[in-house]
């Protein structure tokens, strides 16, 4: 019976997780940490929160208090570190808590999970394994041609990006220096259920159901590699169980797509099955992201060759199942959009 330090496991691709690790495996235990910011919801984890193999602690991950507390109730056999301050724009505009939460937070998980796991010199009680769910953008930006490979040199743009790639050279340290068990998983962009609508999907979608203008970022040619969220959870689940120690593996499936591509393409089902009001005429170029980056691929060959991953969700399938997700549960998008949501619009967007 494993028990997983699932932490950020309240958000978008964590609660994903959480869900489908408990539909997966009756043996084993997850302890979620969430503080729960602007981007944790417990409403995404209704089904799960009466399982008896499933715990929800409030904490913020850079609470060394608060998580030795954890591990000291709990024989913690996994960390799975999801907790993060995710979003390019909102780095752009106050970087402090992304290297708070995205770097010192992992380096306080880091520190006690090899206090909790050390039992002599470089030597580690048998089993466990740190994993730091990472991204693609630490690779920074790819022109018009190539892929990201483990081994393409880490050139982050933006401030996210940057403290995601400074927490990815804790965990390789900690690694290299203490011989601590970890892995590192870089993935290209996830979409599915949960995805906080600050992110272009989720937005077009909640603009298009509201009639409000769909902002493009500069020309709309900007591309993003798409992957179904339970694919990348697939593959977080395989790393952690059977991935070699102390290695990083790539995680993407193949699905380059032009932002305004994504944009239209929505629209045309929204048009077709929600609302014939739902026009491009939504669609209105702003001012381009600073630091914007061109484009994500995805080069997943080690973990397919080692591993054995392949995404099994094709993207056409998956954006049907998302859009239709979101037209199911209008609550869930409406409960987080109510609020705080509404002043981030109006700062990031002005008041259209
Ligand atoms: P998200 O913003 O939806 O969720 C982040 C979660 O972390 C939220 O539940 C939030 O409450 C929690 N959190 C934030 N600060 C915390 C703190 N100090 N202590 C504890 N919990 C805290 O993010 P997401 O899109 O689900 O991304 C999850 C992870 O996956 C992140 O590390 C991100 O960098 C990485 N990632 C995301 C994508 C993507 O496309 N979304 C792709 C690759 C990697
Ligand atoms: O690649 C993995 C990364 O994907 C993750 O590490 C990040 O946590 C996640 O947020 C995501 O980052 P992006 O910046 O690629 O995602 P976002 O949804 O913010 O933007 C996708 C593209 O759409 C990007 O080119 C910017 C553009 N965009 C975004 C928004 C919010 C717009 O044109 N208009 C918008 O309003």
């Amino acid at each position: 019976m494993k028990t997983y330090l699932v932490t950020g496991g309240a958000g978008f691709i964590g609660s994903n997780f959480v869900l489908y690790m408990l539909k997966k495996y009756s043996d084993i235990t997850i302890v979620n940490v969430d503080l729960l910011t602007y981007a944790g919801n417990l409403e995404n984890l209704k089904s799960v929160e009466n399982n008896e193999n499933y715990h929800f602690v409030q904490a913020d991950i850079g609470d060394s208090k608060a998580i030795q507390a954890i591990f000291d109730q709990y024989d913690i056999d996994y960390v799975v570190n999801f907790a993060a301050e995710s979003h390019v724009d909102r780095s752009i505009k106050d970087p402090e808590i992304f290297v708070k939460t995205n770097v010192l937070g992992t380096l306080n998980l880091l520190n006690i999970a090899k206090e909790k796991w050390l039992v002599g010199d470089d030597l580690y009680k048998e089993g466990k394994k740190y994993l730091q769910v990472s991204t693609d953008e630490v690779y920074g930006s790819l022109g018009e041609t190539g892929y990201f490979t483990e081994k393409t040199p880490l050139d982050p743009s933006s401030p996210y990006s940057a403290s995601k790639t400074s927490a990815d050279l804790l965990v390789k340290a900690y690694w290299e220096t203490y011989k601590m068990p970890i892995n590192i998983t870089r993935c290209s962009n996830n979409y599915g259920p949960y995805h906080f609508p600050e992110k272009l999907i989720p937005l077009i979608i909640h603009n298009c159901l509201h009639h409000k203008e769909i902002p493009v970022y500069g020309n709309g040619e900007n591309v993003r590699d798409w992957l179904f969220v339970e694919d990348h959870c697939k593959a977080i689940d395989m790393v952690v169980n059977q991935g070699r120690l102390g290695e990083v593996y790539n995680v993407g499936g193949h699905n380059e797509r032009t932002n305004i591509e994504i944009v239209k393409l929505i629209i045309a089902y929204l048009q077709e099955h929600a609302d014939s009001g739902i026009t491009e005429d939504l669609i209105t170029f702003v001012k381009d992201r600073k630091g914007h980056d061109l484009r994500y691929a995805i080069d997943p060959t080690k973990i397919t060759n080692e591993l054995g991953w392949e995404p099994e969700t094709k993207f056409e399938d998956g954006i049907v199942r998302t859009i239709n997700w979101y037209l199911e549960n209008q609550d869930w998008m409406n409960h987080v959009t109510s609020g705080a949501y509404k002043a981030y619009y109006s700062k990031m967007y002005g008041q259209k």
